[in-house]
């Protein structure tokens, strides 16, 4: 692949992995006087946007937090809504594949309905060969969920005596995460105000970088992930050392 020269400059190294946890919504709505759902709708619009712009500035992958293990707790007609709009974004998904953007999904999928469950499959098998940026939709997706999967794969071995437990490594519990050959997280960017992880991909957070910001997720720009990522550029990793 060629070397990516960001929008934003060309001595600007983008974060690799960029995490999004897309709230506010509802809060866009009710200010709005309307429903929770048309937030969700103009939620879906911004996530198109900042999608085709992330890969402008040149990330590798983004990978965006759309429905969670616990939000099945909401109204039934919200749930269905949101499927709903994901429905519709793979029934429309041609215009990112045209763009060479990789589609990947993580989370339990086998509770989703029938119908997504096989526009996501489709989704990826089209986009596999794209290579100018991994998009990745957690859906159904929670984190403990995630390593509780992973570590009962391992225990299956040990079962089958294919494993001895002295011999599981971080390693190996990453091999069996959702997130297979997708690199750690390096940003975190969450708007509308709230300064917490969720459960979302807290093994591959570890040591991300976090960015929040008031805006709610409907009303974010472009410029406002420039910021983001420009506040990222000027952080100072150490990754447990000095
Ligand atoms: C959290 O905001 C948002 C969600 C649980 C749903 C996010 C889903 C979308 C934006 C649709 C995405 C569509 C595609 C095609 C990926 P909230 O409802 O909790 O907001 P609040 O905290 O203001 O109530």
């Amino acid at each position: 692949m060629a070397k990516k020269i960001s929008c934003l400059g060309e001595n600007i190294i983008p974060p690799a992995h960029v995490g999004v946890i897309m709230d506010g919504n509802g809060r866009w709505a009710k200010k709005r006087g309307l429903p929770r759902k048309f937030g969700h709708r103009e939620g879906a619009k911004t996530f198109r946007t900042i999608t085709r712009h992330a890969k402008a500035v040149g990330v590798d992958y983004i990978t965006y937090y759309a429905f969670s293990t616990e939000n099945w707790k909401r109204p039934k007609d919200e749930v269905e809504s949101i499927m709903d709009l994901f429905e519709k974004y793979l029934d429309e998904v041609k215009d990112f594949i045209e763009e060479n953007i990789r589609i990947r999904f993580i989370g339990d999928r086998s509770v989703l309905r029938p119908s997504l469950q096989e526009k996501m499959l489709d989704t990826e098998e089209t986009s596999k060969d794209f290579d100018a940026m991994t998009l990745v939709l957690a859906i159904n997706y929670g984190g403990r969920d995630e390593i509780c999967h992973s570590v009962k794969t391992l225990a299956e071995k040990v079962k089958r005596g294919e494993l001895d437990p002295k011999d599981i490594t971080e390693e190996m519990i990453e091999r069996n995460l959702y997130t297979e050959e997708i690199p750690p997280l390096d940003l975190v960017i969450r708007p509308s105000g709230e300064q917490r992880l969720s459960n979302f991909m807290i093994w591959q957070a570890a040591y991300a970088e976090f960015y929040y910001t008031n805006i709610l997720w409907p009303d974010f720009k472009n410029a406002d992930f420039d910021r983001a990522i420009l506040d990222f550029c000027e952080r100072n990793r150490r990754f447990g050392g000095v």
